[in-house]
């Protein structure tokens, strides 16, 4: 049994998400997690509301409200998603809490005790018509690496480079639209440049990271790593725990909400009553961690997070940081901030959570950017999962029903035919679990649908229907062989598809699920079938 910490990356909770977050993240994560939850790992999954930074406060401005009524519109309206999508988080809480401020300060401290943190006084953008600096996102410009004329003062959304506001060619301030002028302001910073070298070590040694997120990072580092300012001029966000700075200072977002995966761990192990208990994902080097980000979260996740988590000492760096590329809607990238794409509760009103879960996870942009319609997911619905597996427990069990009074029946003796099917239906499980050991979440799911399909074959081929007619007991062994294969496929598509999978289950008086073939009893009584399923329509 291994312990696996699985790391989501926090969303703001500036405004709802879309599907583009759920391929991008928050699927991939909760697949991986039932996964090694079924194998009987220990799994914390974790997350929560990214609440701080300039996403929150440029909203909050826009709406003449505060920042913690944003987070507290927004922060239950994920958990919603989570419940109805049934993302399996062991903790999904927020960055605007004590236990994670008083972590923040702690990683803070200790930095700043090992010399990692020193205070530079730099130049940095002033609107002098609203008379206040503009950190981040209160500046736009063009990127001074590709040139892109929408660039925000913390990152360029097209190549996704960070960036310091000053970065920017051509700056305009958000607030009054007019050229910021520099004031001088002083500000901790991170010594990446004598964090490099260590860094360039850990990501030397890393085996089986996607290529464009090693590639990425190792370019990134590779460019030279320079000093990063991780406080800012702001009201809003983990106070500095050391008064050098005077007031209007506050940390980082991005500082602080890196820290949550370890925050959030050790105030998941408070509420069990066990508040050491988090060591065991974070301390333990046999322990494994997986964060699921999307590549605009790359540097932070492969490059800063590891180096900080360096300069902190004892604790363990990033396992893996399986970044995904971008989910696109008929080639307009869904973003939030820009309001493009529909939100989650849009498709949950629309389609069944696992027939959603289902389109999305074949469609996971694991390796390259994704272009979705509304016609791609019916079809992937209907053609795949309902045609597929949706029909195959559905012919089987209504055969059972139908001939065998709903009682599964003992089998005669198997032909090879039989023989290779019931093989065929537990190899996937192997086959399946290879895939997602890897992360290859897609390929695993598609394993285990050639799979479903050969049953379907199988049937088509053995004709039990006819065969009914003549020959019960050769029926009965021809259902007894497909009735086991649909056990065993359930429990391969158990992470992706839960709900189903529970209900396939209970249907087949099966206990709880784990990830191993499960033993058929043949006299078992069947529930009456009924379509796990219903066809996806496009809304008129
Ligand atoms: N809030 C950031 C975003 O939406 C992601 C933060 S992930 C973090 O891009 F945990 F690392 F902070
Ligand atoms: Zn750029």
């Amino acid at each position: 049994m291994s312990h696996i910490l699985v790391a989501v990356a926090w969303p703001y909770a500036n405004g709802s998400l879309h599907l583009g977050h759920l391929a991008g993240a928050y699927l991939p994560a909760d697949i991986f997690a039932r996964y090694h939850r079924l194998v009987g790992n220990d799994v914390l999954m974790v997350s929560g509301s990214d609440a701080h930074g300039t996403p929150i406060t440029v909203r909050a401005e826009t709406e003449s409200t505060t920042p913690e009524a944003i987070v507290d519109r927004f922060h239950p309206e994920f958990l919603g998603y989570w419940r109805d999508l049934g993302i399996s988080f062991d903790l999904f809480t927020v960055t605007n809490n004590q236990n994670h401020a008083d972590v923040t300060q702690d990683v803070f401290l200790r930095l700043l005790e090992q010399g990692f943190l020193v205070k530079k006084t730099s130049d940095q953008f002033y609107d002098p018509a609203a008379e206040r600096f503009l950190p981040d996102r209160y500046v736009e410009g063009t990127c001074p690496h590709c040139g892109y004329e929408h660039a925000r003062g913390d990152q360029c959304d097209n190549c996704g480079r960070t960036l310091d506001p000053t970065d920017l060619v051509d700056p305009r301030s958000k607030f009054t639209g007019v050229t910021p002028e520099i004031r001088a302001t002083e500000h901790f910073y991170l010594t990446l440049s004598t964090l490099e070298p260590a860094i360039k070590e850990y990501l030397d040694s890393r085996v089986g990271w996607r290529n464009h997120v090693l590639n990425w990072a190792k370019g990134f580092v590779g460019e030279g790593l320079h000093d990063r300012a991780i406080t800012r001029d702001m009201e809003w966000g983990v106070p500095v725990p050391v008064d050098d700075l005077g007031p209007g200072k506050r940390i980082y977002v991005w500082f602080d909400a890196v820290i949550g995966y370890l925050s959030a761990a050790k105030e998941w192990a408070s509420i069990q009553g066990t508040p050491d208990a988090w060591k065991a994902w974070w301390e333990d080097p046999e322990a494994r961690s997986y964060y699921f980000v999307g590549k605009d979260n790359i540097p932070f996740h492969a490059v800063i997070w590891p180096a900080m988590l360096i300069g902190y000492g004892g604790l363990n760096l990033p396992t893996d940081v399986p970044a995904n590329q971008y989910v696109t809607f008929k080639g307009q990238q869904a973003s939030k901030s820009r309001g493009v794409g529909a939100s989650i509760n849009d498709y949950l009103e629309w389609l069944e959570p696992d027939a959603l879960r289902y389109a999305m996870a074949a469609n996971l942009p694991e390796q390259s950017d994704t272009d979705l319609t509304d016609e791609d997911l019916v079809r992937r619905i209907n053609e795949e999962l309902v045609a597929n597996w949706g029909n195959l427990v559905n012919r089987v069990t209504s055969l059972i029903a139908r001939n065998f009074d709903a009682t599964i029946p003992s089998p005669g003796r198997f032909e090879p035919l039989d023989e290779e099917t019931l093989a065929g239906a537990r190899d996937s499980l192997d086959a399946v679990s290879q895939q997602i050991e890897n992360v290859n979440l897609r390929a695993g799911l598609r394993a285990a649908m050639e799979s479903a399909a050969s049953v379907n074959a199988y049937l088509s081929h053995t004709e039990p229907w006819k065969v009914v007619k003549e020959d019960r007991d050769r029926a009965a062994t021809i259902l007894f062989v497909a009735i086991n294969a649909v056990a065993s496929i359930n429990v391969a598509l158990a992470p992706y598809l839960p709900h189903t999978s529970e209900r396939v289950a209970v249907d087949l008086g099966l206990g709880e699920v784990s990830w191993k073939a499960p033993d058929i009893v043949p006299g078992t009584v069947l529930a009456k079938p009924n379509p796990l399923f219903q066809k996806a329509e496009l809304p008129e």
